[in-house]
C-alpha cells in the first residue's frame, strides 16, 4: 500500500507549458479520478508520475521516495508504478498468459514456473482464467484490456495508473473493465485514474481532480466536484461529458 505526493509539478514541451504547477496527494489505498477536457494535461500528468516523461520541475514522491530525484534508480522507480493505457498495447503474437509473464521474467527475473503461476492468479483475478492460451486477436477489447490490467498487477505495483482505460471500448464492454477496477479499489489498491466515466468516478473515487489548461481548477469528494461544482469551467465540462449529444448552440448564431 502506497501513497503518492505530487508537488508543484511543471512540464514544458518547448515553449508549451502543459503542466503549470500541479499539487495533490493520493493517500494509501485511495482512488483519485482525474477529469478534464482534451489537452488539459491529464495524460502528461500520469506520464510524469511513472517517469515516461521527465517533469521540467517539481516532485513526485511514492511512499516518501522521490521518483524525480536525479539519483534515483529510474528502472526500480518505474517498476513500482503499474500503468494501463487506452490502447491495450498487448503483444499480438503472444498468448494472454505470455503477455502477462514476459515482463515478470525479463524485468523481475522470475523463473518461468513462478511467472506463470502469478499470471494465472492475475488472469483469474480479472475474470479471464479460461483465456490464458488465447491470442489478443481472439479476445474482445474488454478482455484485452483486462489482460493488460493483469499484466500490470503481475509486477506487484505500489500504485496503479489508468489513462482512459475504457475509452477505446464498445459501450457494452466497458462494464467488465470497470468492475475489475472497482474490485481493485475495494481490495485497497492505490489508484490514479483518468476517466470520462462520471458514474464510476462518483461511485469509486475518494476524490476527484478537475484539470483545465495544465492546472487543477478544483478538487474534492466526487459529490462536490461532480455533484455541485464550484467553478464555471467545471460545470461547462460536466455538461458536455454528461450530455454528449446535446448541441450547444450558444454563440453559434
Ligand atoms: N510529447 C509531446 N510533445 C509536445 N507536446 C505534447 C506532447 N505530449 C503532449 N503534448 C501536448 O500537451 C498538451 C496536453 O496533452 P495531454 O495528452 O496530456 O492531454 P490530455 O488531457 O490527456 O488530453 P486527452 O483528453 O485528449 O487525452 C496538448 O496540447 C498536447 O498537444
Ligand atoms: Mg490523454
Amino acid at each position: 500500500m502506497s501513497d503518492v505526493e505530487i508537488r508543484d509539478l511543471h512540464k514544458c514541451f518547448g515553449k508549451l507549458e502543459v503542466l503549470r504547477g500541479i499539487d495533490f496527494t493520493v493517500e494509501s489505498g485511495q482512488v483519485v479520478c482525474v477529469i478534464g477536457p482534451s489537452g488539459s494535461g491529464k495524460s502528461t500528468l500520469l506520464r510524469c508520475v511513472n517517469l515516461l516523461e521527465r517533469p521540467t520541475s517539481g516532485k513526485v514522491l511514492v511512499d516518501g521516495v522521490e521518483l524525480t530525484d536525479p539519483d534515483v534508480d529510474i528502472d526500480a522507480a518505474r517498476r513500482r508504478v503499474g500503468m494501463v493505457f487506452q490502447q491495450f498495447n498487448l503483444f499480438p503474437h503472444l498468448t494472454a498468459l505470455r503477455n502477462v509473464t514476459i515482463a515478470q521474467e525479463r524485468v523481475l527475473r522470475r523463473g518461468r514456473a513462478e511467472a506463470e503461476s502469478v499470471a494465472r492468479t492475475e488472469l483469474a483475478r480479472v475474470g479471464l482464467a479460461d483465456k490464458a492460451d488465447a491470442y489478443p486477436a481472439q479476445l474482445s477489447g474488454g478482455q484485452q484490456q483486462r489482460v493488460a490490467i493483469a499484466r500490470a498487477l503481475a509486477m506487484n505495483p505500489a500504485l496503479m495508473l489508468f489513462d482512459e482505460p475504457t475509452s477505446a471500448l464498445d459501450p457494452e464492454l466497458v462494464g467488465d473493465v470497470l468492475t475489475v477496477m472497482r474490485q481493485l479499489a475495494e481490495e485497497g489498491m492505490t489508484m490514479l485514474v483518468v476517466t470520462h466515466e462520471m458514474a464510476f468516478a462518483r461511485e469509486v473515487a475518494d476524490r476527484v481532480v478537475f484539470m483545465d489548461g495544465g492546472t487543477i481548477v478544483e478538487e474534492g469528494p466526487p459529490g462536490q466536484v461532480i455533484g455541485a461544482p464550484r467553478h464555471e469551467r467545471t460545470r461547462t465540462f460536466l455538461r458536455r461529458v454528461l450530455n454528449p449529444t446535446h448541441v450547444d448552440t450558444d454563440g453559434a448564431r
